[in-house]
């Protein structure tokens, strides 16, 4: 027997069935595919950074529970007195360890569509039936559909990100209240967009039983360290610590995001402060460019929608005058001659504001 054959009759079908999380090759190009922040760090905070490092000792087993760094992250994310934390490598590592804690054959995760891929993926290794509900056209819930698809499929968990990747927008508060009191098990709030916006509900954790915040360092200028957190009740919190991989948050992650979250965080707020105003300059620069349409936006991308047929043209454009964006034209009918651009720095987005104007 090949392995090939064995493939077929030993791996589930529904894990056969899809496509692996593609990252597209960005050797050579500016990347502003994937959310990340554009800066590095300065010389001084660099060095001290080493030789906090040098400390450490690798040898030896990480903290399991990351105390340390969860002390620092409470106090610097105003995570409310008397809610649990739980660490994850990345918050795609919380949504896994979510999932396996509810799944049972037959049980649903909920989510709007377009929306992060990952929920639906993470529930289909889970065994779990995943329900995509549409947003509406302009992106907001559509209240009345996912109010029915709560009672219809009483789902173990919704996942909501706010704001939401890829469209970058808020959801109505009053909607999302509306939606934890409908659902009947878990409604997890992915924050991962946070630092970009003055929303949050993380300081509602507590008044529903039900509600948990998710956030993460990634969108902050910690993508390569792969941190993410989950703030809520501590009765939800246990059952998921169980589940997590023991030392699940290396030595080296544990160090670095505790230093930079204290010596670092002047540096990491100034380059938020600076993404900010990015991207307030490329809404307006976008606004008033011919063949483009940007949606407003909370978060540290712009979603825009080229002209009828012409994303996929704007897409290798941009690739050829050496700008890596994301093409979303085709993976959802909302997504219709969509891209979704990150918002580098002041010269990146200059090199993708001239080439855009050429090609769109
Ligand atoms: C809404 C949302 N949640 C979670 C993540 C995962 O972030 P990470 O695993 O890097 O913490 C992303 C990344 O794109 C995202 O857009």
């Amino acid at each position: 027997m090949s392995a090939g054959d064995l493939v077929q009759n030993w791996v589930r079908p529904e894990i056969r069935a899809l496509a692996a999380y593609h990252v597209q090759e960005s050797s050579g190009l500016i990347k502003l595919d994937a959310m990340e922040n554009p800066y590095g760090w300065p010389k001084a905070l660099k060095q001290a950074w080493l030789e906090r490092l040098r400390q450490v000792e690798v040898n030896r087993y990480p903290d399991p529970e990351g105390r340390e760094l969860t002390t620092v992250l409470r106090r610097v994310m105003g995570i409310p007195e008397g809610m649990a934390m739980l660490l994850g490598n990345g918050s795609d590592e919380i949504i896994q360890i979510i999932a396996l804690t509810l799944a049972r054959p037959g049980r649903t995760v909920l989510s709007v569509e377009p929306g992060f891929v990952m929920y639906r993926m993470i529930a289909t290794f889970c065994g779990m039936d995943y329900v995509g509900v549409p947003l509406r056209a302009d992106f907001s819930l559509d209240l009345a559909a996912l109010l029915d698809a709560i009672e219809r499929h009483q789902p173990a968990v919704v996942f909501l990100a706010y704001p939401n990747n890829p469209t970058g927008n808020l959801f109505d508060e009053g909607e999302l209240e509306q939606v934890i009191q409908a659902a009947p098990g878990l409604v997890v709030i992915d924050e991962a967009y946070s630092p970009f916006t003055d929303h949050s509900f993380m300081n509602r954790l507590g008044h529903f039983p039900n509600l948990v915040v998710m956030r993460t360092l990634s969108k902050l200028g910690l993508a390569g360290l792969r941190l993410g957190y989950l703030a809520g009740p501590a009765a939800w919190l246990e059952e998921f610590n169980k589940v997590r991989l023991p030392y699940n948050i290396n030595v080296l992650t544990q160090v670095t995001a505790a230093f930079a979250l204290t010596e670092g965080w002047p540096v990491l707020r100034e380059q938020t402060a600076a993404i900010r105003a990015e991207r307030a300059r490329l809404q307006r620069a976008l606004a008033e460019m011919p063949g483009i349409e940007p949606i407003p936006s909370e978060a540290n991308f712009i979603l825009v929608r080229a002209a009828p047929g012409r994303a996929d043209a704007v897409f290798e454009g941009l690739k050829a005058g050496g700008v890596l964006v994301k093409k979303l034209h085709g993976s959802h009918i909302l997504l219709q001659d969509c891209l979704r651009l990150t918002v580098g720095s002041p010269e990146e987005n200059n090199r993708m504001l001239a080439l855009l104007s050429d090609v769109a």
